[in-house]
């Protein structure tokens, strides 16, 4: 077998067979294909596509490229969670304690932040002590004994995907859909669970900007799931804005402790419960999707996934005064309130934007070899649907660096758009307490951001759950 055939196949549009596709794959994890010639056959890829059995192939290709857990010691169904990746997206760290403590366990490997969107293991090292590093025995003997672990992923887990992932990220070849599925579906299948939930985030801070791309990266990974014999569930979930309220390292930690203590973001609260009512599902551990989801906030109303949490946290090393205390987290050296300088209501706050914002500041990496600042970062105080006052805080930033801060004082407020209440609004709106344009028409509808219905694709088809991320106003 021979590279540069292989490159011409795919250049030519025609569908390389299982042993090219392992050829390319083993060739470049161990060094003997170049750089350049996988940059050539990755991106004939992504101009000429795969077909549902190049694709499993790539991905089961990717998966057994370095070890792969077996986690059936723990029992049938075990069940991972993944996301796509967003800003702000905090939920990992709230939803896997509250499974782990309905008694499902958890072995959770995570991933770095890279670009504008977080990473959970980034997170989690901002909670002073916490191992990320540790090695598969131990991480195994973690879940056996408090029923949970996350870690990053530092295992030779799926190191193609490292690789090929890394040479994407050069050429402009991340977003598409054949390569993004089988990236994310080979880590999966090495991670070892056989049910997965997938939160497949949609919007302007999303790799999928629209709906309709979003299903068709949800359909690709079911598929590819069911060719590889594990079940996955995916949940289309917005991220035109950030999720919740914190975006940053240790804003986020904190925000997600606040919410295991019971104080959850309404849209954060949508997400967790969600995934968590399919992943409760897919474990075999209850049927009705509501139910389950009954279930969860109850484990959060009586302490016990907050107490699962801090089992976790002390059994990695990690100071829990943090977490009983959460203003001992360090604070930035500078920090700034954004005024609103207009009444109205706030229309758009791109995620995007927010998170290139944060990365700015040093949360986030643009490089691999970037370092992080765990303490810098934005929190929201105002978002997408909430009315405003002249001289309202619209979000705050914190910064180590006095330049930085005045930089992205500026630059937050060509984020926030805010949209004109006509002057007369209150007078004739109360009665029905709806907001409404000039043109009449109620304002929640003008405003579409986040207007949209929560989708479960599950074996190829759609199951829509209920109108979603509804704009109430007043
Ligand atoms: N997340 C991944 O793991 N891989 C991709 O290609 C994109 C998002």
């Amino acid at each position: 077998m021979n590279i540069l055939e292989i490159i011409a196949k795919k250049r030519d549009s025609k569908e390389l067979s299982k042993e090219e596709i392992e050829y390319f794959v083993n060739g470049y994890t161990n060094g003997e294909i170049a750089d350049y010639q996988a940059a050539a056959l990755i991106m004939s890829i992504y101009i000429n596509g795969m077909n549902d059995r190049e694709i499993t192939d790539l991905t089961i290709a990717m998966a057994y490229s370095g070890e792969v857990l077996d986690l059936s010691r723990f029992g049938e169904n075990v069940v991972d969670k993944h996301s796509t990746g967003g800003v702000g997206d905090k939920v990992s760290i709230i939803l896997l304690p509250l499974i782990a403590s309905m008694g499902i366990p958890v072995a959770k490997m995570s991933g770095r932040g890279l670009g504008y969107t977080g990473g959970t293991v980034d997170k989690m090292e901002s909670i002073p002590g916490y191992r990320t590093n540790i090695g598969i025995d131990e991480f195994i003997s973690n879940v056996e004994k408090v029923g949970i672990s996350m870690i990053g992923q530092t295992l030779n887990l799926a190191p193609a995907d490292k690789k090929i992932y890394a040479l994407r990220d050069t050429i402009s070849c991340v977003e598409n859909i054949p390569l993004i599925a089988s990236s994310i579906m080979s880590k999966k299948i090495a991670s070892g669970a056989n049910k997965i939930v997938i939160d497949v985030t949609v919007g302007k801070g999303a790799f999928m900007k629209t709906k309709e791309d979003a299903k068709k990266l949800a359909e690709q990974m079911v598929r590819i799931g069911d060719l590889a014999g594990k079940e996955v569930r995916c949940i289309l979930t917005p991220m035109d804005q950030p999720l919740g309220y914190a975006v940053g390292n240790s804003l986020e930690v904190v925000e997600a402790i606040n919410s295991l203590k019971g104080n959850i973001p309404e849209d954060v609260k949508k997400v967790v419960l969600e995934l968590g009512a399919n992943m409760i599902q897919l474990a075999g551990k209850g049927n009705n999707i509501e139910e389950n989801k009954a279930k969860l906030l109850e484990n959060i109303k009586n302490g016990k996934a907050y107490q699962k949490f801090v089992e976790m946290v002390q059994n990695q090393s990690g100071d829990i005064s943090y977490l009983e205390d959460t203003s001992k987290f360090e604070k930035s050296k500078y920090n700034s309130a954004i005024m609103c300088e207009k009444r109205g209501t706030v229309k758009e706050i791109d995620a995007e934007e927010i998170g290139k914002l944060a990365c700015f500041l040093g949360a986030g990496r643009v490089k691999k070899e970037d370092k992080i600042d765990h303490i810098v970062g934005i929190l929201l105080n105002k978002k997408v649907g909430d009315k405003v006052e002249n001289g309202d805080v619209l979000a705050y930033i914190y910064a180590n660096d006095e330049e930085k801060l005045r930089e992205a004082e500026k630059r937050i407020r060509d984020i926030y758009k805010i949209a004109d209440i006509p002057e007369n609004f209150e007078k004739e709106n109360n009665a029905e307490s709806v907001e409404r344009t000039k043109e009449n028409v109620p304002i929640e509808e003008s405003i579409k951001t986040g207007e949209w219905a929560l989708v479960t694709v599950k074996k190829g088809k759609f199951y829509k759950i209920k109108r979603f991320f509804r704009r109430i106003f007043g």
